[in-house]
């Protein structure tokens, strides 16, 4: 095992709040048992957490913490890993960066772990949840608040991971693409938005590379299908609904609060060989009076705590706090009490985020709603597994993630 090199990237996401999937991406390389071990822990953080609480009474320092969740995920949670090796490897590991005074602990924890049974006793659901979901206790509690038991444990059933896929239309056809998946046998389903929904495949990397298709998940594409004509998508960065809305032929303008993401929407056009109408630099807190009644639909899709996408982004839940709803709804409610005004007469608002907390989701349109009687709620055309002041989705369906999407339609 490669522990330096896991160690590395593992400090790195731990200690300087680095994005996980960049990392893997960046620094993995070819090496797949490095990428596999690094994705490993970071999908296991809270039953790992779990383990450790277990054996240790005091919290240790990061760095042996690191060194601690590397082995536990090996000992306890990966089937392939070669055991009687773990503990050695890791006490070297230890030496060899200078921490040779805790190598008895380390020892010691790590032998304890090794005989541990699991899954542990809990004490209460959520504990249960939480475990098995590998989410934070006060999130398990969240989901069981919102959604009761039986949605809960379904959210976090082992499911097989799908990619969904759209077809840029300006550069080939979607007959053409049927017949690329069909000559290389790789399986796929429609998805309700009108992608492609398959397992990961190397093959269509070069398809992606070339612009001829791009991954979105199907939540962005049902999202992107309810855009209208001249769309002003206000937090666009990345690009992946703006790019969308561009397929399904739309109009849109762009905007960001941070200049470097909005080089990565320009890039992402490129890359697909397409255009924006626009390009702003743009803070959508304050008003913008050239944007003012301007626009068939407006785009909100929020910045949130991101819980809906926690398996894709697994160090969401390292750096959230639950005090972030809070924070986040306060900042989503300015956005949306701001950018209202940019929508026409008959046209639409639309609200979006990742996450499926209330405070960000259907309260945050329910005081919306009280206090703009200029605009009312409307279905969207794939309806949410609940509907609560917008449709909200779980990952209770196949290729769903936790989303959340209201369309408020302006009628005066
Ligand atoms: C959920 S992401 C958007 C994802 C994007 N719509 C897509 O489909 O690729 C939220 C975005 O909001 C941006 N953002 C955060 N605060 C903002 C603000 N005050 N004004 C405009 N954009 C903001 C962030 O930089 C981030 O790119």
């Amino acid at each position: 095992m490669k522990y330096a090199e896991v160690y590395k990237i593992l400090e790195k996401i731990y200690l300087n709040k680095a994005y996980s999937n960049i990392e893997l991406q960046k620094e993995c390389g070819e090496d797949k048992q490095v990428f596999k071990t690094v994705k490993g822990v970071l999908e296991n953080e809270f039953r790992i957490n779990r383990v450790l609480f277990e054996l240790i009474e005091k919290k240790p320092k990061n760095k042996i913490l690191i060194i601690l969740k590397i082995a536990v995920y090996l000992l306890c949670f990966d089937e392939n890993s070669k055991k009687y090796a773990v503990v050695n490897e890791a006490v070297n590991f230890a030496k060899s960066i200078g921490k040779s005074n805790v190598c008895g602990f380390i020892n010691a924890v790590l032998k304890k772990a090794s005989e541990l049974k699991l899954p542990p006793d809990f004490k209460n659901i959520a504990e249960e949840i939480s475990y098995k979901g590998n989410i934070p206790e006060y999130l398990a509690e969240i989901y069981l608040n919102n959604y009761g038991k039986s949605i809960t444990e379904l959210c976090f059933e082992k499911k097989q991971k799908k990619y969904h896929i759209i077809v840029n239309g300006i550069k080939w056809s979607r007959e053409e693409f049927e017949k690329f998946l069909k000559v290389n046998e790789i399986n796929f389903t429609l998805s309700c938005s009108g992608g492609y929904l398959t397992a990961n495949n190397e093959k269509l990397s070069r398809l992606f590379n070339e612009g001829k298709i791009t991954y979105i998940s199907l939540c962005s594409s049902l999202i992107a299908n309810e855009c209208e004509k001249n769309t002003l998508d206000l937090c666009s960065a990345p690009g992946g609904k703006s790019i969308a809305a561009t397929l399904n032929g739309c109009n849109v303008t762009v905007c960001d609060v941070h200049s470097h993401r909005l080089k990565l929407i320009d890039s992402y056009f490129k890359r697909m060989g397409i255009e924006y109408n626009e390009i702003f630099l743009n803070d959508a807190t304050v008003r913008k009076d050239e944007f003012a009644e301007k626009f068939d639909t407006v785009l909100l899709d929020v910045p949130c705590t991101g819980f809906g996408v926690s398996d894709i982004r697994p160090d969401i839940l390292l750096n959230r706090k639950k005090e972030d709803i809070d924070t986040l709804s306060k900042l989503q409610s300015v956005i949306l009490d701001t950018s209202c005004g940019y929508v026409k007469k008959d046209g639409a608002l639309i609200y979006s985020t990742c996450t499926i907390t209330k405070e960000e989701n259907s309260l945050q349109i329910k005081n919306f709603l009280e206090t703009h009687d200029n605009f009312v709620l409307e279905r969207c055309k794939t309806e949410g597994d609940i509907f609560d002041f917008g449709e909200q989705y779980l990952p209770i369906r196949e290729g769903f993630g936790g989303f959340f999407l209201a369309k408020l339609r302006r009628i005066k």
